[in-house]
């Protein structure tokens, strides 16, 4: 190809990169000599990257070695190791494969699933949760629908009930929750999914179910399993720590899977052979589970005594994150003088202007961020 089309056709920076990498220079070197503090996997050496619910401790060593595996076939699409994966997570949950649908992370299935409820109304909510994926799916129909907001941070789940009208196709939980970190009692779940399962599909988003202190009680799967109109979404990206390798999915009767999700995704052909392939190697790997937890809960104390040692508080928390009370502080200010210190986390949610969301890095990360408590908060009230 000459030189001017060959140019036009990779553009001027692809072209520069693919130039890079041809001669031998890694990938990630190339960005991050581009953009200090934008490497291209990962964050920049020095900088605490505490602001999407990433688990740095994954993926597992077992999943890493598959999936550089599965790379060097990474030629063909997909083959066994998609209906592996499902069999895996169908038998854990006394399920047929015929119950499960993955997708590129949870992110896939959620959307999907919003955008068939906007197809036939609109989605019920709580004022705040992960709110992403539905308001994408109604992007062409329907619209999300959000209690009203309250005192607590708690969901109300009898105000909930009672906002199902004739015109809400999907009810979206999400448990434990996302940004507050708050779990809802499994049973008392359990009371509304079935109530409300007879009105309308019930989503249950649960990303963080691995991190609550009892995983099997706070899952609504065994309402899937009954027979309730019940969906719920699980991912690799949190305690397995595979957010960058995209592997999520949704366990619903086969109508459902069938009517909501398949037909309005590309199914298992968008997966990726990497990702499945790390899935599979990490789903029962307890040790490396049991790891990820551990230091995750360890780094939720070290934030809590952090706060307590400037006057400040977080909600419980059954993640690996905390929502944090500002007290009076802007967590917007808050936010951008953290990232000053190369601390980033994340900034105000919708009007909940005082609130701060951080996320449980290495521990390393979690103490720069501990250490940066005391001179951003003196700076703020200087
Ligand atoms: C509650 C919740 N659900 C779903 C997701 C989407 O994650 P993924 O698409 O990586 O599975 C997130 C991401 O942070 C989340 O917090």
């Amino acid at each position: 190809m000459p030189a001017i089309s060959r140019r036009l056709f990779l553009g001027s920076s692809a072209a520069a990169t693919g130039a890079a990498v041809a001669s031998g220079v890694p990938l990630a070197a190339v960005a991050s000599a581009g953009a200090a503090k934008a490497p291209a996997y990962g964050p920049a050496a020095g900088v605490a990257k505490l602001n999407a619910n990433e688990n740095p401790y994954g993926p597992s060593p077992g999943a890493i070695k598959e999936a550089l595996e599965a790379t060097k076939l990474g030629a063909y699409y997909v083959g066994a190791s998609v209906p592996m994966l499902k069999s895996m997570i169908a038998e854990r949950h006394g399920v047929t494969p015929e119950h499960i649908a993955l997708s590129s992370g949870s992110s896939g299935v959620l959307t999907y699933i919003a955008t068939a409820a906007g197809e036939t109304g609109n989605i019920l909510g709580p004022d705040l949760f992960w709110d992403t994926t539905a308001r994408m799916g109604t992007r062409h129909g329907g619209e999300v629908v959000r209690l009203p907001k309250d005192d607590g941070l708690e969901i109300d789940l009898d105000a909930m009930f009672e906002a199902i009208t004739d015109d809400v196709s999907l009810v979206q939980i999400t448990n434990p929750n996302n940004p507050t970190g708050l779990s809802l009692d499994g049973e008392a779940l359990r009371a509304f999914c079935k109530k409300a399962s007879r009105k309308v599909t019930v989503l249950v988003d649960e990303a963080y179910n691995e991190l609550t202190e009892d995983p099997e009680y706070t899952s609504m799967v065994d309402l899937v399993r009954e027979g309730y109109d019940v969906i719920v979404a699980r991912t690799f990206s949190k305690i397995y720590g595979m957010a960058g390798m995209r592997v999520g999915y949704a366990i619903a009767s086969p109508a459902t899977t069938e009517s909501m999700i398949l037909s309005h995704g590309l199914g298992d052909y968008a997966m990726n052979q990497a990702g499945v392939a790390a899935a599979v190697a990490s789903y029962n790997d307890l040790g490396f589970l049991e790891m990820s937890k551990a230091r995750i809960m360890e780094a939720r104390d070290m934030v809590m005594k952090g706060l307590d040692g400037v006057g400040l508080s977080a909600l419980p928390s059954s993640t690996n994150f905390m929502f944090v009370n500002l007290g009076d502080l802007d967590a917007e200010v808050f936010r951008q003088k953290m990232a000053d210190r190369n601390v980033l986390i994340r900034g105000i949610y919708r009007d909940y202007t005082h609130w701060s969301r951080v996320s449980m890095g290495r521990l390393e990360h979690v103490q720069m961020y501990v250490d940066a408590l005391a001179p951003v908060l003196e700076e703020m009230s200087a």
